[in-house]
């Protein structure tokens, strides 16, 4: 289908009327709806949806680094470029055979890219919708080059709350994390469960494979499973910061959560052939207590 800026985006659907829209413009998911046509990622009013950059919302693909800790622009850009339909993906890991709706993407360093980053690879992505309406993200890289390189990676994903003030994120307890807005110093989470009341840019290190985020208000829970992702990203820019993104409501901050599965404190680092994989599950579920 055509998106609302004229780029090809792919629309999965599930039998029992869930869905999700991904598109070419930078393997970003613009859309998950449940099962009863609620969507559950947040894309800003004020999103800018002509290229090249990334639009405010979604899950977009940080890679090869995580936002400005490296020489590239903001997240990498990956998630600037244009992708294109793989349309004969090597295996991927074993799949079930219930029904899943899926679509394979690939993108590949430009000669512009490996101007800025010279090293080249290919990038897949296969976004699958399940029967109950979860949505699968797995991403692989591949090392086409002689020499071993390292990146870091995000599944930078804007979850839709009721109201910030409403929601608690589940699975961090007793984590060290990076806090972004202090220089990144380590600190250790000492409270039960993460709740919000100002600004929050922080890199949680090593967490379990699955977190989730309860929304009171809505009594849904967003659970979060994750493998090769070792850490969690949780943003919400607040007041004062959302004043300063152009591409984001003054108020919006009340309606959204990041919570990133993603690899950062430990970069990657693939030997030439060598290829790494990343996967990121998200569903609707009960409490993950
Ligand atoms: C978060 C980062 O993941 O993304 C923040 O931790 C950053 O520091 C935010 O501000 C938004 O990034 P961008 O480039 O999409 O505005």
């Amino acid at each position: 289908i055509k998106g609302e800026n004229g780029i090809s985006q792919v629309l999965l659907r599930s039998p029992r009327g869930a869905s999700a829209r991904v598109s070419l413009h930078g393997g970003q998911v613009r859309s998950w709806k449940s099962e009863k046509g609620e969507e559950l990622l947040f894309t800003s009013s004020k999103a800018i949806l002509k290229p090249p950059a990334a639009v405010r919302g979604g899950i977009t693909i940080c890679f090869p680094q995580f936002g400005n800790r490296g020489s590239l622009e903001q997240h990498g850009f990956a998630r600037n470029r244009m992708w294109a339909v793989d349309e004969n993906p090597p295996p991927f890991q074993s799949v079930d055979s219930s029904f899943k709706a899926s679509i394979d993407l690939i993108h590949k360093s430009s000669d512009d890219d490996l101007k800025i980053w010279p090293h080249s690879y290919e990038l897949r992505l296969r976004v699958i919708l399940s029967f109950d309406g979860n949505l699968t993200l797995i991403s692989r890289v591949r090392n086409g080059n002689s020499k071993p390189f390292s990146f870091s990676f995000a599944y930078h994903t804007y979850f839709s709350v009721s109201d910030i003030n409403e929601v608690r994120v589940e699975g961090l307890e007793t984590l060290d994390y990076f806090d972004n807005m202090c220089n990144r110093e380590r600190f250790t989470e000492q409270g039960d469960a993460l709740t919000f009341e100002s600004e929050v840019d922080r890199v949680y290190l090593s967490s379990s494979d699955a977190v989730g985020v309860f929304d009171h208000e809505l009594k849904r829970t967003f659970v979060i499973r994750k493998e090769g992702l070792p850490d969690v990203v949780v943003w919400n820019p607040w007041d004062k910061k959302s004043r300063a993104i152009s591409d984001f409501g003054d108020e919006e901050y009340k309606h959204m959560l990041c919570v990133d599965a993603a690899a950062i404190e430990k970069p990657i680092t693939l030997k030439p052939g060598e290829e790494w994989t990343g996967l990121v599950e998200l569903s609707i579920g009960a409490s993950i207590q």
